[in-house]
Parts: C-alpha cells; sequence; structure tokens
C-alpha cells in the first residue's frame, strides 16, 4: 500500500471549509492509503503565542479529525512535537537546502512584500520559523516515506521544495536514501464560501464552526448575505451562495426539490435558509456529538495520541538512520 502524509496546522476552530476541503478528502484516502496524518503544533509556534489557545487548538483539531471519522487504529495519528526525529532530519536537510529555494517561498515572500509596502526593514517580523517553514515541512514529509501528500493547492509550492530538497540528498549519497514526495491536489473539491460570499475562512472572520451548538448554528446559517429578492420574485439556484452549501449538505433528489422551488418562486430567502439550516445540522450533529464527548475526556485523547507517536517513531528513526549512514554519521 502507498503511504499518504499530511500535516495540519492547529491554529484556529475547524470550519465547514475545513471540513469539506481538508478533512473529508484525506479521509477518504485513508481507505486506498496507508495514512499518517499529524498535528502540526511546531509550524503553528510561528504565529501563536498564547500557550492556552496553542493547547486548546491542538486538543480541538485532534478531536476534530476523530470525531469527523479518522479511526486511530488505521491511521498512524500523532503530534509533530512528539517526534524528536523530525528535528533530527530538519537539521540534516538544512545542509541541503539552498537558502536561494526560501528566499522563493510564497510565504516568506509575502512577508517581505508588505514589509515593503509599510516602508519597513525586509525582515520586519519575520522570524527564521517562518523562513525555514518549508524545510521543517519536508522533514515532516520525508521522514515518513511518503508517496502522497494531500494538500490544498497553497501548499504545492511546499511539496515541490521538499522533492528539490530530497533530489539533493539523494543525488549526493543513491537514489535509495529518500522517498521524494508528490503532491495530491484536489482539484474538484469545492471552495465552501463563508457567511459574505467570499471563501470561507478564519482570516475574512465569515466561518460556520464545525462544533458549534445548534441554536448557534441556527443563528450563523440566517446571518448568511443574500440579495434584496422578495419572496414572491422567482430565483436563481446556480448564484445563490445558500444553495451552494446546500448542495454540500444534501442528496440530488433534495437538490433537485429546492431547485425547483427557488425558480417557481414564493420561497423567500428564510425559508432557504431554513432548509440549509436543516440538512447542515442533519449532517453536523452526529459529529458533534462525538467532538463533546471525545474533547470532555482530554487524558484518552492525549493517550491515543501518545499511541499514535509510539507506532510512528520507529518508521522515523529508520528514516533518519538510513540518511546518517549514507552521510558517515554513524
Ligand atoms: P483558513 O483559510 O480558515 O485559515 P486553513 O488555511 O487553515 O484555513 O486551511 C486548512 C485546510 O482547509 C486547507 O487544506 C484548505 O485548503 C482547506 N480549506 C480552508 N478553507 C476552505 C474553503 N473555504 N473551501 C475549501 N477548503 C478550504
Ligand atoms: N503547511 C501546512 C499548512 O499550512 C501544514 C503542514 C505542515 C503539512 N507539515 C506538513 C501539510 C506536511 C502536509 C505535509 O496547511
Amino acid at each position: 500500500m502507498k503511504i499518504s502524509l499530511t500535516g495540519i496546522k492547529p491554529t484556529g476552530n475547524l470550519h465547514i471549509g475545513n471540513y469539506f476541503g481538508a478533512i473529508k478528502p484525506a479521509l477518504e484516502l485513508t481507505r486506498e492509503y496507508d495514512a499518517r496524518y499529524f498535528i502540526a503544533d511546531y509550524h503553528a509556534l510561528n504565529t501563536m503565542r498564547d500557550p492556552a489557545e496553542l493547547k486548546s487548538c491542538i486538543r480541538e483539531v485532534a478531536a476534530g479529525w476523530l470525531a469527523a471519522g479518522l479511526d486511530p487504529e488505521k491511521v498512524i495519528f500523532y503530534r509533530q512535537s512528539s517526534i524528536p526525529e523530525v528535528f533530527e532530519l530538519t537539521t540534516m536537510l538544512m545542509a541541503f537546502t539552498a537558502k536561494g529555494l526560501m528566499n522563493r517561498a510564497h510565504a516568506y515572500k509575502a512577508a517581505v512584500q508588505e514589509n515593503a509596502e509599510k516602508g519597513d526593514d525586509p525582515d520586519a517580523g519575520v522570524n527564521m520559523g517562518l523562513f525555514t517553514y518549508p524545510v521543517l515541512m519536508a522533514a515532516d514529509i520525508i521522514l515518513f516515506d511518503s508517496d502522497v501528500v494531500p494538500v490544498g493547492k497553497d501548499q504545492v509550492q511546499h511539496i515541490e521544495m521538499a522533492q528539490d530538497i530530497a533530489q539533493a540528498v539523494n543525488h549526493t549519497y543513491g537514489e535509495e536514501v529518500l522517498k521524494v514526495p508528490q503532491a495530491a491536489v484536489q482539484e474538484d473539491v469545492a471552495v465552501v464560501p463563508g457567511l459574505d460570499g467570499r471563501k470561507m475562512s478564519k482570516s475574512y472572520n465569515n466561518t460556520i464552526p464545525l462544533f458549534v451548538p445548534e441554536k448557534q448554528l441556527r443563528k450563523l446559517i440566517m446571518r448568511i448575505v443574500t440579495n434584496s429578492q422578495t419572496v414572491e420574485e422567482p430565483k436563481d439556484p446556480v448564484s445563490s451562495q445558500i444553495f451552494l452549501l446546500y448542495k454540500l449538505f444534501s442528496t440530488s433528489g433534495e437538490q433537485r426539490d429546492l431547485a425547483a422551488r427557488y425558480r417557481e418562486g414564493g420561497m423567500g430567502w428564510g425559508d432557504a435558509k431554513e432548509e440549509l439550516f436543516r440538512v447542515v445540522n442533519r449532517e453536523l450533529a452526529p459529529v458533534r456529538d462525538r467532538f463533546n464527548n471525545i474533547i470532555a475526556d482530554t487524558a484518552a485523547l492525549d493517550r491515543v495520541l501518545a499511541a499514535g507517536a509510539e507506532k510512528a517513531r520507529p518508521i522515523a528513526a529508520a528514516t533518519v538512520k538510513r540518511f546518517r549512514k549514507a552521510a558517515g554519521i554513524e
């Protein structure tokens, strides 16, 4: 079985964009792949400085994946910070990473450009964690002999950098030292719209969080921005954000029925939102219940992650050993 690996950065509450754009597709892959999924907590450290918040984010994201159906018996599920080999490999990979490659990383370039626009020093506010982010990520991936890395489009450059770095090592010591990974970009995954019609994102403050209580979920859905068409007017489902969201949660029969009601006229936006709430809550209620049970027992959750780390470490150690041997360090 080929190996699929992905990292999940614990930097905020999970929302339904994450659910459809990242969680569901990655869980689909666990049927065909030997999957290794982890919480990238050291990556989060670059930006998250409130210890209580980081801790709760780590637990929420871990519990969220389990509630969404990740089976820790099948998937090796762990925290990056529990695998010291990640950092050994990072240091070794640094020696094979051109500084110029890091200068071209999108996130670093964006920070430098923002500084230039403000007339600040180019590296103002840039820490080495941000600058070397792609090397740590390459280590995450290469350490576990990953064949494919399911990610969103924004992460493709990082996978390409991991390929470059692995190839530089193999070029020096032989092809068998490190596995060169491939990105698995889910082209067909829809961009989930947020409450204001833009892409749902925590940076836009327009999200529907996955685990809000039912009442609050309903309130949020009622806040979705609509146009000023009256109840009587026929409406176009294709251009409606509400309908777009409805499609993610409903059967094709339900979609046909609601589309017909849109086109007939006589249905106001309030009714469309009620229909949306009904199907969203139908799907999310069991996930929310599982989440609440998991998060209530943090000791058990920590045990699941510790057991995952136990399974991960021998794999990681073997890669580091292979590399050290090839390099003459062992
Ligand atoms: P955010 O934009 O809220 O900061 P992240 O960048 O942390 O979200 O995204 C984590 C994962 O969820 C990524 O794989 C990303 O592609 C996916 N994702 C985030 N928002 C959406 C969305 N609106 N539609 C589809 N996928 C999304
Ligand atoms: N950089 C990824 C993100 O921002 C998270 C991540 C860290 C990751 N290490 C990884 C993803 C390894 C895939 C493989 O979403």
